[in-house]
């Protein structure tokens, strides 16, 4: 599809669609505790998105012969991304990724934030505020005229003062009229194609880090992605619109 620069009415269309899944974070922020299991979690985001008229972006995902089943995404410690919803309970000590991608009127919104279940380690501390200082410093780096490896260079840089590893297999991306557009947003900085940033673009950011290696693998139920070493991982997400007044966030009320 290419990268897609939006009109006025489209960023309208994905900021509303973007302050569902805020009012759907700030609920499970509330809410989110010790005893509940993940599949809990999902319902408080299923019954918000569905009263305000969105629908899951990532449920049925895929398609056939593995789509994803979740209506978000729950990922408990070493997992990273894409973790399924179940009869799981959460204990003291954990951490939570949620992800949420919310479809409104035919517009996209994707935000991610790790939750601590009650009292997490000091190691478990630094990974969500690096991650969340990542994310912070990939935004500011989104303006119109940088390339889409300031980003990269931002993120990557924050993960390293924090002695945090850098997922590289899953990256942020263009997002808004789908759930996946161009252009690519890695947390490395890498020889891929780096395409200069537009006022119009949206795109998603979001820094997966771990305490230990960079490494992952894929579960046996085709979706949830673990870090290789078992050590926990952090993910936050926006979705931002380049914007001449400065990088917009959408996924906020
Ligand atoms: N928020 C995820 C992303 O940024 C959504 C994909 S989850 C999937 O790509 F399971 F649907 F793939
Ligand atoms: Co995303």
């Amino acid at each position: 599809m290419g990268i897609t620069i939006k009109n006025q009415q489209q960023l309208e269309g994905i900021r509303k669609a973007g302050r569902i899944v805020a009012e759907v974070h700030n609920t499970i922020g509330e809410r989110i505790q010790p005893g509940m299991t993940t599949r809990a979690v999902e319902l408080i985001a299923k019954n918000i998105v569905l009263a305000r008229g969105g629908k899951s972006a990532t449920l049925g995902y895929g398609g056939q012969p593995n789509p994803y089943p979740g209506f978000v995404c729950v990922s408990v410690n070493d997992e990273v991304v894409h973790g399924i919803a179940s009869d799981r309970f959460l204990f003291d000590g954990d951490i939570v990724s949620v992800d949420i991608v919310v479809e409104l009127n035919g517009y996209f919104a994707d935000a991610t934030m790790s939750y601590a279940i009650g009292t997490i380690s000091q190691r478990d501390e630094e990974l969500m505020e690096g991650t969340k200082l990542a994310l912070s410093a990939g935004i500011a780096a989104a303006v119109e005229g940088n390339r889409v490896q300031d980003i990269s260079e931002a993120v990557s840089k924050v993960a390293k003062q924090f002695g945090l590893g850098v997922v590289r297999d899953l990256v942020g991306h263009g997002v808004g009229l789908k759930m996946h557009e161009d252009p690519q947003i890695p947390n490395y900085v890498s020889r891929g194609p780096s395409p200069r940033l537009r006022n119009g673009m949206v795109i998603a950011i979001e820094p997966m880090l771990t305490t230990g290696s960079w490494r992952v693998e894929t579960a046996n139920d085709g979706w949830t992605v673990k870090t290789f070493d078992g050590s926990n991982a952090a993910h936050f997400e926006h979705t931002v619109a380049i914007n001449p007044g400065g990088p917009q966030i959408m996924t906020r009320l």
